[in-house]
């Protein structure tokens, strides 16, 4: 791939950058050799090959607990689970919530089998356990890797205490059309945001040491591509150039594993042709040689079987070969490792070097994990007192607070004050208690606060705060929009509580249009056209198409699904006790139509004008080349003020340092918490580089009055990209820079030579 001659005069071999960038062809020797450990080669020395395909064999746990997060297992039953247990037939199980169940399991593995393997307990906890916090994409709003990683530290510590010893978590797909549900699961469209989250959530989950009792086995997930689905629909083909594969979507990958997480799950989708499943150079020739990788590789639900359907295995047998020989190590779901893979081998079809390089890596991680000197060591009785302490129970609601964005707030009608205001909230998520939490809550069951107790708690006087539902979710209620109106007839202000339901998002959930649905958005005309002023509260997991009252309320607060505490983070943030400082990590566009849209696109040979729609131009009719909302976007109480931008010298060397300086002010009266965001465009390259790229960001906190001057150290490093022959460059020329508070705002703005 890409090994056209590089022509461009000046291009320069940047070996500084190779660190910056995955695609390193000179660094693919292989990686160090880990020492082996003793007890592991032992034990493989002794394992028969049904045992060893047993320790490649993870079975989902029944019941209902797990139930309704995947396509029903058939015959799972637990008597069952624990006779393959006794017969060494499976490695661990996934998504049970029964300590006392993974106990039993525990002993018998211990206990009760030949060689007495631990077995590995894992789930999805995505979001938090039993303390949910907001949905990752929300999170990510937040700009705050501190956070994530705080956030996922408890996750893994109540999670740990009721006997899981792995998450199928961070996702670190970059999301970039959204329709696609799974969008809420990630840390949304950038490489550098998605990079940090990913490294932050895996030192979260992972804490200070595996063998910690409170840690958990990150999976860094989907491996790979897997938000790059064709037309946003879940599960469908990915067909992208090597070159985007690897500047854009596997970052947040390489990100995870820097930071030391020992598993990854290989993706349900294909790339160009080629399930994840089978990919071996995907998991072979980039994760483990190019990369290091010394974990596992565990496949999706059944996606062993599933590359069947994908066309390429032509029945289950073959689907295992495929699957292991490309370095699937763990099958998930489907049970077909145990089925095939000892006849394959004694059939010399799969080699035992590569059953064993398999084994070998799952019991190290085993290892890792502590489990043979303590196979319980995550599973004790009595810890429910680390569940949901009132430390777990106040982060989540920071979280929540950090996590909203205001996309406007005209007439400063936020904040709302607590006293003297007839508040009418009025909207399906105005008191519903169903979708607070967010898609892939596999844990949480404890009620969380809904808004109408967020609202009522936080006002002076609850009985000014009326509640009218006005729609369901998808359809229109009898008398609702009458209600509605006369209940915003009565008030000072609307809190008009409107979006998605959680089944809107998540996985197998697309949206083929991005939009409020109907009934919701005619609720919203009528309750504007009685002229009260509207802040529109906005329940989503993606990016939404507004349009119409919506758009036009006085304001609007992205609140997607915030956890436990989604009612008091909402009320913090509406009355002021806490200035909005979210920023979008997704763009929001201004019809449906325009997806995929990110802001890191290319400029095209017609680029249109920003504001205004030319003739023979990349626009739609009617619809210019820009995002309604853009990446990074989000207002704050203060009024902020960007000026002085200070490129120093203006000039940067490879190996070299650019400081780049900027005055931001809060003139408002109002403390704020400013993003304070630095993009690069790469002006002339040799091949085509991004409208703009965000390279650091800063979270500064302003009183009223106050300035501040924020500086940032651009490498020459940064400017880095993978050049024609697919090898990190960094090449002299012009370089425009944005300090600036979004992806499309002008900020303080200029330019910046690099020298040779
Ligand atoms: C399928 C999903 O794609 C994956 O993210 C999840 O971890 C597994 N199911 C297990 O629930």
């Amino acid at each position: 791939m890409m090994n056209q001659p590089i022509t461009r005069r000046t291009m320069l071999m940047a070996t500084a950058a190779a660190a910056a960038l995955q695609a390193v062809p000179e660094a693919m020797a292989a990686p160090p050799r880990r020492r082996r450990s003793a007890r592991v080669e032992a034990l493989i020395a002794r394992m028969t090959v049904e045992e060893k395909a047993g320790q490649l064999n993870l079975p989902t746990f029944p019941g209902a607990t797990a139930a309704g997060f995947n396509p029903a297992a058939p015959g799972a039953v637990f008597e069952k689970l624990l006779a393959d247990v006794k017969a060494s037939r499976l490695t661990g199980v996934f998504n049970s919530s029964s300590l006392e169940a993974m106990r039993r399991l525990q002993e018998a593995a211990v206990k009760e089998t030949r060689l007495g393997i631990p077995l590995l307990f894992g789930g999805d906890v995505i979001h938090g356990y039993r303390t949910i916090f907001p949905v990752p994409l929300a999170e990510a709003s937040s700009f705050d890797p501190d956070l994530a990683e705080r956030t996922a530290r408890v996750a893994a510590t109540e999670a740990t205490a009721m006997g899981l010893d792995w998450n199928f978590a961070p996702m670190v797909d970059i999301a970039r059309d959204a329709r696609w549900g799974r969008i809420v699961e990630g840390a949304g469209e950038d490489v550098l945001l998605g990079s940090q989250m990913a490294a932050a959530r895996v030192r979260g989950f992972q804490g200070r040491s595996l063998r910690d009792d409170d840690a958990m086995l990150a999976c860094p997930k989907h491996f790979a591509a897997y938000g790059a689905a064709e037309a946003g629909l879940d599960y469908n083909i990915v067909d992208l150039s090597e070159h985007t594969l690897r500047e854009v979507y596997l970052p947040p990958f390489k990100a995870a594993f820097d930071a030391g997480a020992l598993s990854t799950m290989a993706s349900f989708n294909e790339i160009n042709g080629l399930p994840s499943n089978a990919n071996s150079w995907l998991l072979g020739d980039v994760l483990r040689r190019e990369w290091g990788f010394g974990g596992f590789v565990v496949s999706d639900y059944n996606g062993d079987l599933e590359t069947i359907d994908h066309g390429l295995a032509a029945n289950e047998r073959e689907a295992v070969k495929l699957s292991i020989m490309a370095g699937v190590d763990m099958s998930m779901a489907s049970g077909l490792y145990l089925k095939h893979l000892p006849d394959l081998v004694a059939r010399r079809e799969v080699p035992m070097a590569v059953l064993n390089d398999a084994v070998r890596r799952v019991l190290t991680v085993k290892e890792a994990l502590g489990l043979f000197d303590d196979p319980y060591r995550r599973l004790a009785a009595g810890r429910e007192q680390r569940l949901r302490t009132a430390v777990h129970v106040a982060l989540a609601r920071e979280a929540a607070q950090r996590s909203i964005v205001m996309l406007k707030n005209e007439g400063d009608l936020l904040p709302v004050p607590t006293s003297g205001k007839r508040i009418a909230l009025i909207g399906p998520f105005a008191d519903d208690k169903a979708n607070l939490n967010g898609p892939w809550t596999v844990f949480g069951r404890d009620p969380a606060i809904d808004l109408a107790t967020g609202i009522r708690a936080a006002v002076r006087n609850p009985a000014l705060v009326s509640v009218t539902k006005g729609s369901n979710v998808n359809a229109s209620i009898a008398g609702g929009i009458e209600a509605a109106v006369a209940a915003a007839r009565e008030a000072d202000v609307v809190l008009l509580a409107i979006g998605e339901d959680q089944n809107m998002s998540g996985e197998a959930s697309s949206r083929a249009d991005i939009v409020i649905p109907d009934a919701q958005q005619a609720l919203a005309e009528a309750v504007a056209a009685t002229g009260k002023p509207i802040v529109v509260l906005l329940k989503n997991g993606r990016p939404l198409a507004l349009k119409g009252a919506v758009l036009n309320a006085e304001a609007i607060l992205v609140t997607w699904f915030l956890g436990s505490q989604t009612g008091h983070g909402i009320a913090d943030v509406v009355f002021g006790r806490q200035s909005p400082s979210g920023r979008l990590p997704v763009s929001f566009p201004q019809v449906a139509g325009q997806v995929p849209y990110y802001y890191a696109h290319k400029n095209t040979g017609r680029p249109n004008p920003p504001d205004k729609i030319d003739p023979y131009r990349a626009r739609y009719l009617g619809v210019t080349h820009r995002a309604r909302f853009p990446f990074g976007h989000g207002l704050t109480y203060g009024q902020i003020v960007y000026s002085a931008l200070d490129l120093g010298g203006g000039t940067i060397k490879r190996g070299g340092t650019l400081t780049i300086a900027a005055t931001v002010t809060n003139r408002g009266k109002r403390a704020a918490v400013e993003t304070v965001q630095l993009y690069v465009q790469d002006v002339a390259a040799s091949l085509t580089r991004p409208v703009r790229e965000l390279k650091a960001y800063r979270r500064i906190a302003l009183a009223p009055g106050e300035s501040q001057q924020v500086t940032f150290n651009l490498r020459g490093t940064d400017l880095a990209f993978l050049g024609r022959n697919g090898r990190p460059v960094i090449e002299p020329g012009l370089f425009r820079v944005w300090v600036a508070p979004s992806a499309e705002a002008a900020g303080v703005n200029g330019s910046f030579t690099l020298n040779a």
